[in-house]
């Protein structure tokens, strides 16, 4: 079957910045994001390109290119996918917040819904893929949905996992290193898995589009997270041994990247990860596991967020010990918000944990983030659980020099590129002395830093 008409459901950092590119590659196919968020949907079609409501670099040409063309969002789901011959399912899978597998499982009631609809809705054959992160298996209560139709259309339901990372989305897109799409085994399934192939060959080489069963394309993508989240945890682990036998963390990650087997990449230590999808797809992992009676290889996966929990707390109380035992009404300057550099999305952000530390410590809070303003920090704030009084000690600041002016101490949070490039001099004479910067990115230059007079400590040395 040649697609002509796409639609996805979800207009988020996936969905958006997902199927822009498709349009992109793919000028005839009509591609429609479809979002119950109206103001969402507002945003994407917003004149102004740089209100699209995803940041990544890149993006603004992307969809000025596709946008009206053959690129479309809406509001109208129902008429996206009655038209369509092919549907991403792009929603989110957060974890759960109640009932049976409260704070570990996926909540899938948004996937669900999606499914329900397209039962509803479909007039003709689809092809309905999965494209948010879903626990394995989940595929089989999605064909369960839509066979139950009783109006004789026909659905094949196809797992295609999206690796991208969020700052370098649209290059991940444009070049991935694999596509994979997992499709019921049949010829019908296989049929399908080759109309989706087609699509991504517009631009991927056929050698990167890997085929696999559903389950196996499910649990993969679970996987490649666990696996990169155990990166970050264990040269993470490393830091607090290093911090403490006198070894740099950033020469040891050197040293064992050189190896071709362990590879250099994913080896920076940090103050945690964060981000809407490694705890999740961990917690997810280890509920899976849990369920089948796996003990141990829950309790493996687990300890990866054990220690991710344990590096964020470990930074917000070196920056209370090392400013004499107490943060109260000190003024703690943070240099991002971010949860990582090149996005504006804030989801798990350690820095969201760091602040709700010091303010409990009842110490006052100057953010600054290129692409994070105060509504969206105080929304998380909340979200975690800190008190309204309490966050009314987070302020944040048009830029870096209001945000440190009269600060005791500097927190970087986020490793944005501009942050090395400040006049660190003046941020220095603006501020209480001794000056103290934690940087939780080993982004700044140290050495230069001591010079100008600030007492500078990094992760892992
Ligand atoms: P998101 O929250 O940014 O976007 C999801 C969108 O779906 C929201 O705008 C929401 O309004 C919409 N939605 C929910 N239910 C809907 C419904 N019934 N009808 C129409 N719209 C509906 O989430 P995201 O970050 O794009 O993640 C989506 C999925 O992709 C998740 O499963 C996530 O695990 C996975 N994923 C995310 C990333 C990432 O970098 N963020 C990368 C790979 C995979
Ligand atoms: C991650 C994966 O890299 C993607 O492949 C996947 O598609 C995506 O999750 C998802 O499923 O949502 P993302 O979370 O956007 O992408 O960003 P990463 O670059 O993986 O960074 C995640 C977190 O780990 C960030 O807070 C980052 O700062 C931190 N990190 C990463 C480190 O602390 N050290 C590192 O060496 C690498």
């Amino acid at each position: 079957m040649k697609i002509t008409k796409i639609c996805c459901i979800g207009a988020g950092y996936v969905g958006g910045p997902t199927m822009a590119v498709i349009a992109q590659k793919c000028p005839d196919i009509q591609v429609t994001v479809v979002d119950l968020n109206t103001d969402r949907i507002a945003l994407w079609n917003h004149e102004d390109l740089n209100n699209l409501p995803v940041y990544e670099p890149g993006l603004d040409a992307v969809v000025a290119e596709a946008r009206g063309r053959n690129l479309f969002f809406s509001t109208d789901v129902d008429k996206a996918i009655d038209e369509a011959q092919l549907i991403f399912i792009s929603v989110n899978t957060p974890t759960k917040t109640y009932g049976s597998g409260k704070g570990m499982a996926a909540d899938l009631k948004y996937i669900e819904l999606c499914a329900r609809q397209i039962a509803r809705v479909a007039k003709t054959d689809k092809i309905v893929v999965e494209k948010s992160t879903l626990p394995v298996r989940t595929a089989e209560a999605i064909k369960s949905i839509l066979d139950h139709t009783g109006n004789g259309v026909q659905f094949q339901i196809l797992s295609n996992p999206e690796f991208l990372a969020e700052g370098t989305a649209v290059q991940d897109l444009l070049n991935p290193d694999r596509v994979l799409i997992g499709g019921d085994q049949s010829p019908e399934g296989q049929k399908a898995i080759d109309a989706l192939a087609e699509v991504y060959m517009n631009w991927v080489a056929p050698a990167n589009i890997i085929r696999s069963n559903v389950w196996s394309s499910e649990l993969s993508k679970l996987t490649a997270n666990a696996f990169l989240a155990q990166r970050v945890s264990s040269i993470n682990a490393i830091s607090e041994l290093c911090e403490k036998t006198g070894a740099n963390v950033s020469e040891v990650a050197r040293a064992i990247g050189m190896d071709s087997r362990i590879g250099s990449k994913f080896l920076k230590a940090s103050v945690g990860f964060g981000g809407s999808c490694f705890q999740k797809d961990i917690l997810n992992l280890v509920y899976i596991s849990k369920s089948f009676g796996l003990v141990e290889v829950a309790d493996y996966w687990e300890q990866v967020i054990i220690m991710n929990d344990h590096q964020k707390r470990r930074f917000a109380n070196r920056i209370v010990q090392t400013l004499y035992n107490t943060v109260a009404d000190k003024k703690i300057c943070f240099l991002g918000w971010a949860f990582k550099k090149d996005t504006n999305d804030t989801r798990e952000s350690a820095a969201i944990y760091v602040a709700g530390h010091l303010v409990a410590e009842q110490a006052n809070i100057g953010v600054f983030d290129p692409k994070v303003e105060q509504p969206q920090i105080i929304f998380d704030l909340e979200e975690s659980g800190v008190s309204q009084n309490s966050r009314k000690r987070v302020t944040s600041y048009e830029d870096a020099y209001q945000a440190s002016e009269g600060a005791h101490a500097i927190a970087v949070l986020t490793e944005w590129d501009e942050f090395r490039h400040y006049d660190w001099q003046r941020i220095y004479n603006n501020m209480q002395k001794p000056a103290f910067v934690f940087d939780g990115r080993n982004l700044l230059d140290g050495k230069k830093l001591t010079e100008i007079g600030f007492v500078y400590q990094a992760i892992g040395s």
